[in-house]
């Protein structure tokens, strides 16, 4: 704590390049954090707990609410927010928050902080305020960089740490990040994370298609981390296509997202171009040689479209 008596925690948002949804299945998924943060300050408060000045509501504040009810046994406090990652777009907003919050609680209620403790911890307030989660953003966000998620350890890749609930168990793996340029584009359409979910759900339950494109969405992961370390961005590209194909299939894409999708890859230097996150609106992203090119085409659709750079900064806690 400084010497006014606040703490901080700052957490990255992310993209997810393969794997959303089928990693609530038991596949594998890989993500990248992406340089805009979700920063939390916090300190003591004699009165009640208040978040920018408002008291906590536990509807508009759920992930902090969740966070102060499952990692914090003291007393109210006082709690600030800022966040460079647009809420509800598939950027990993809610991650980076319930992120930086539990960091920062676990730090504060002199509790084991370590990334492996709060990465778990972080897990279990999103699946408890979404109601179904895998541990893909959170995991991400604690660690900064390319991230693979898998269900089993692998053995040819650097281990993060194990993350489990129940009878399930993830493995994160560190891979190392690409030196390549994405744009990423928002529709400016919001989506909850839990519909678009419990949408696939109905999907996978219903048809008898939805088991084996999940698992095809867990082969195009898999080759995803073969074409990621080798470099090869047209391969990478090609998977990116074939996995946004496949979340099509599955009910999670939107018209104007198909729209923003068909534009980028119309733009010469385009690789690939997909949805990511949960779908249903968010955001889509575009690997590319020329950021500029495909900026200018999706924001003439009327995009918010911005070029990220894959950021190795992962929670970050003051002092
Ligand atoms: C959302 O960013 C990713 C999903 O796969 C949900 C999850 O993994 O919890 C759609």
């Amino acid at each position: 704590m400084d010497v006014t008596g606040w703490a901080a925690a700052s957490a990255p948002g992310k993209i997810i390049l393969f794997g959303e949804h089928a990693v609530v299945y038991g596949e594998p998924s890989l993500s990248l954090a992406i340089d805009r943060r979700v920063r939390v300050r916090a300190a003591p408060d004699a009165a009640a707990t208040t978040v920018n000045g408002e008291r906590l509501d536990r509807h508009r504040h759920a992930y902090l609410d969740t966070a102060l009810r499952l990692h914090w046994g003291d007393g109210p406090l006082k709690m600030r927010t800022e966040s460079e990652v647009p809420s509800a777009s598939g950027l990993g907003s809610s991650a980076a928050l319930s992120v930086a919050t539990t960091g920062l609680l676990l730090r504060l209620g002199h509790r084991p902080s370590r990334p492996a403790n709060v990465a778990q911890a972080a897990f279990e307030v999103e699946y408890e305020t979404q109601g179904a989660a895998s541990p893909n953003d959170t995991t991400a966000s604690t660690a900064g960089g390319a991230v693979l998620l898998s269900p089993e350890r692998e053995a040819a890749m650097e281990p993060l740490w194990q993350l489990s609930r129940g009878e399930r168990s993830w493995f994160a793996h560190r891979v190392p990040p690409p030196s390549l340029s994405f744009v990423i584009a928002n529709t400016g359409s919001r989506a909850r994370t839990s519909e678009m979910v419990a949408k696939v759900r109905r999907f996978v339950d219903s048809d008898p298609r939805g088991k084996k494109i999940l698992q095809e969405i867990g082969r195009v992961t898999r080759d995803g981390v073969d074409a990621l370390r080798s470099g090869d961005a047209a391969r990478l590209g090609g998977l990116m296509d074939r996995n946004h194909e496949l979340l099509h299939v599955l009910g999670v894409d939107s018209p104007v997202l198909q729209k923003f999708v068909e534009a980028a890859r119309k733009v010469p230097g385009t690789w690939g171009a997909k949805l990511t996150g949960a779908g249903g609106g968010g955001s889509l992203i575009v690997l590319t040689e020329k950021p500029a090119g495909v900026q200018r085409a999706l924001a003439g659709l009327g995009a918010d479209a911005f070029p990220v750079v894959p950021s190795l900064r992962g929670l970050e806690m003051q002092p």
